[in-house]
């Protein structure tokens, strides 16, 4: 079951009032969705996004007794003038961006992003899209390989592991999450065998970053996302790992230059002792969270 972050936290600091016209840029599986919802009531709006088709079919269904005016639409956050001019929106009261992967997708064993589950290696949120993880491990060149696992993974035996996944699929391609997690853990070898975290993780993190172009669609999206808010109206941004952080800190810092926005939190909000113990996926979620000028 998923359980949405810092769901309090995200619902206070939305700041928001009936009959608002609210974005959810990552409905999931609709947990904040559902609560948003709840707060705009009959007259607001909630524009919900998701790259995946499963994860805009489960909020459908989690939201349908809900009352209220509900668009649930299957795209990437990145081309968001495109998805809410189609709606007719002129502009909106609140944005929510929750990025990542859900616990739905994560606990999918067919969709290859954890390697947890034997699967093929896939790890597309958007499974109409072409390029999947498979392609990245067999196709890209080692030192492709090599800069995308220390770029995105922040690995530093990312040269190691580059150079075993070239050999392993010089004999035969590298097809499954349990294959590639072997090869990374071979690479990493004895460095990591007192670590508490797979050395596998990290590679993981790298290529589905990749796949998804993670970074990428954040940066845009968030951009285009501020340009839509109105006056007074709030963005609020829960990442999980640094990379993703450090674009929004980033991004925010350059709107409160122009005047453009006020940042909120000089500290990002971080998960109660309570919720890690009891969602230990929250553990490494930081809220921040910003007010159009
Ligand atoms: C952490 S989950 C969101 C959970 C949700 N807030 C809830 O309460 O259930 C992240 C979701 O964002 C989606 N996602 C990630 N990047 C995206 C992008 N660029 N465009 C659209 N959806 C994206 C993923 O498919 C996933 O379903």
């Amino acid at each position: 079951m998923h359980q949405p972050v810092l769901l309090k936290e995200v619902i206070s600091h939305l700041n928001l009032k009936e009959g608002d016209i609210v974005l959810d840029a990552t409905v999931g599986g609709g947990g904040h969705a559902a609560e948003i919802l709840k707060r705009i009531g009959p007259d607001g709006r909630l524009l919900g996004l998701d790259a995946d088709e499963s994860a805009i079919r489960r909020t459908e269904d989690k939201l349908k007794n809900l009352s209220g005016s509900v668009s649930l639409i299957k795209g990437n956050f990145r081309d968001l003038d495109m998805l809410l001019s189609k709606t007719g929106i002129k502009s909106l009261d609140a944005a929510l961006f929750d990025v990542g992967i859900s616990s739905y997708q994560l606990e999918d064993a067919s969709r290859g992003f954890s390697m947890k589950y034997n699967a093929r290696l896939d790890m597309r949120m958007n499974t109409s899209l072409d390029l999947t993880a498979y392609d990245i491990v067999n196709n890209f060149k080692e030192s492709q390989l090599s800069d995308i696992i220390k770029t995105y993974g922040e690995e530093r035996m990312s040269k190691a592991i580059a150079r075993q996944i070239v050999k392993a699929r010089a004999e035969k391609p590298i097809e499954t999450t349990h294959e590639l997690a072997e090869i990374v853990r071979r690479a990493a070898g004895f460095s990591y065998r007192k670590s508490k975290i797979d050395p596998a993780t990290r590679t993981f993190q790298a290529i589905r970053i990749v796949v998804n172009d993670e970074l990428g669609a954040l940066e845009e999206g968030l951009k285009k996302a501020v340009s839509w808010l109105d006056t007074g109206g709030r963005v609020c941004v829960i990442s999980f790992h640094s990379l993703e952080d450090r674009i929004v800190k980033r991004l925010f810092k350059g709107y409160a230059s122009l005047g453009i926005l006020n940042i909120l939190t000089k500290k990002p909000i971080r998960p109660s002792d309570k919720e890690i113990a009891e969602n230990p996926r929250s553990r490494s979620a930081k809220l921040r969270v910003a007010e159009r000028i």
